[in-house]
């Protein structure tokens, strides 16, 4: 990807969302204790579309990167061109190769840095593996990572991006009835199985609930400084060369012929891609930054999602959608105040959201 394709993409929505690498600069006054020179960090899963894009802000931002990535089940070349032609790669990314059915493989990627960004995770979409093969592969591959963490001795903060699935499905009176979830929540597995309808799936909900208390029960026991982001849909432009899978659900409503009800949510919990980097880096730049953070800026209900495309995209044909079909389940919404008052600021909302995903999906003729 070129120079002037990858600015295009950053804001998503042309230029007044363009973000400059002082955008980045989250810390005004606190510089990085990691922008040393020696700043080394490594980010699993860097095929990904979140791992992607903080690749290419971390870079930005002046460190070195590992990414790791795996290879192809039949053994083919990957094409990572998106990776390696970003600005600064030639100078500062390196690619190794891991994959969490060899928890071991991580060991050379995470060897000298200082920071580990475990974003990669088995997205099983097609549901033909079982839950447990699923939570299996997700927990013994964190557990290798972490391992190697703490045998570098060099990491001092280890990141796992978490999921909102973690706290959505509490039940009863979680929030003390404010309607809101905090960092204190935990979803009830039996309180996601007794949902009528189901937008995820048990393998995703079970897998990342293990892994997120595991790595922090990993931290506490070993003294590794674990942070753990919690997020919603993440949608936004990407530079990955594949459609996001959560690109594809917040715009389900736009893709002609694949449109199905079942891709439909009640509510549209949703951050954009580039907020997401910029809390991790954010985090990572914070001399105390510890356990749980809700990272989440947009709600949305279906009928202001469909309200808010038919009116700003009328290109589009929407398809006729039955709101009383998604009367909305009593359902929390995510309180942000812990990473708002650690100083986090975000920048994006719906607008630029959904218009940074739209211009991606129509640049790779998605949509
Ligand atoms: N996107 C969202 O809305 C969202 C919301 C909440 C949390 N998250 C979390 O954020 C992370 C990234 O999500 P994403 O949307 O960027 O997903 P993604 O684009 O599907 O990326 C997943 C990454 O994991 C890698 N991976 C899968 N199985 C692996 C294995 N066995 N060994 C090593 N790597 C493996 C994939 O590699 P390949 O390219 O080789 O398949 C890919 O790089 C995940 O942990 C996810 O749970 C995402």
């Amino acid at each position: 990807m070129g120079r002037d394709e990858e600015e295009d993409d950053n804001g998503g929505g042309g230029g007044r969302e363009r973000t400059k690498l002082d955008d980045v600069a989250v810390h005004e006054t606190v510089p990085s204790l990691l922008l040393d020179g020696t700043g080394l960090v490594c980010v699993t899963g860097g095929t990904g579309f979140v791992a992607s894009w903080l690749i290419m802000r971390l870079l930005q931002r002046g460190y070195s990167v590992r990414a790791t990535v795996r290879t192809n089940p039949e053994g083919n070349k990957k094409d990572i061109s998106y990776l390696t032609e970003l600005p600064f790669a030639s100078e500062r990314l390196q690619i190794f190769t891991a994959d969490l059915n060899e928890p071991e493989s991580f060991k050379p990627a995470i060897e000298g840095c200082k920071a580990v960004f475990h974003v990669a995770h088995p997205m099983d979409q097609s549901g033909n593996e079982t839950e447990e093969a699923v939570t299996k592969r997700t927990v013994q591959g964190l557990m290798g990572i972490l391992k190697s963490c703490a045998d570098a001795k060099t990491v001092i903060r280890f990141f796992y991006t978490s999921s909102a699935v973690t706290v959505f499905y509490s039940g009863g009176n979680a929030g003390g009835g404010s309607g809101e979830v905090d960092e204190s929540v935990w979803s009830d597995v039996e309180v996601f199985r007794n949902q009528k309808e189901k937008r995820v799936s048990g393998s995703y909900v079970v897998s990342k609930l293990a892994a997120e208390m595991a790595a922090l029960e990993f931290g506490a026991k070993n003294g590794l400084e674990v942070v753990t982001l919690v997020i919603p849909l993440v949608v936004g432009p990407f530079i990955s060369p594949s459609l996001p899978s959560s690109v594809f659900i917040s715009l389900a409503m736009l893709f002609e012929g694949n449109y199905k009800e079942k891709y439909l949510f009640d509510t549209y919990n949703m951050v954009h891609i580039d907020d997401v980097a910029r809390a991790m880096i954010y985090l990572l730049e914070k001399p105390i930054a510890k356990g749980r953070y809700i990272c989440s800026s947009v709600e949305m209900k279906i009928d202001e999602v469909y309200e808010f495309l038919s009116t700003k995209y009328p290109q589009f044909q929407l398809p006729f959608i039955d709101m009383k079909n998604y009367k909305v389940e009593k359902r929390m919404s995510l309180s942000t105040k812990k990473l708002r008052s650690a100083g986090f600021e975000f920048k994006y909302g719906a607008d630029e959201i959904f218009s940074g995903a739209i211009r991606s999906c129509e640049a790779r003729g998605f949509l």
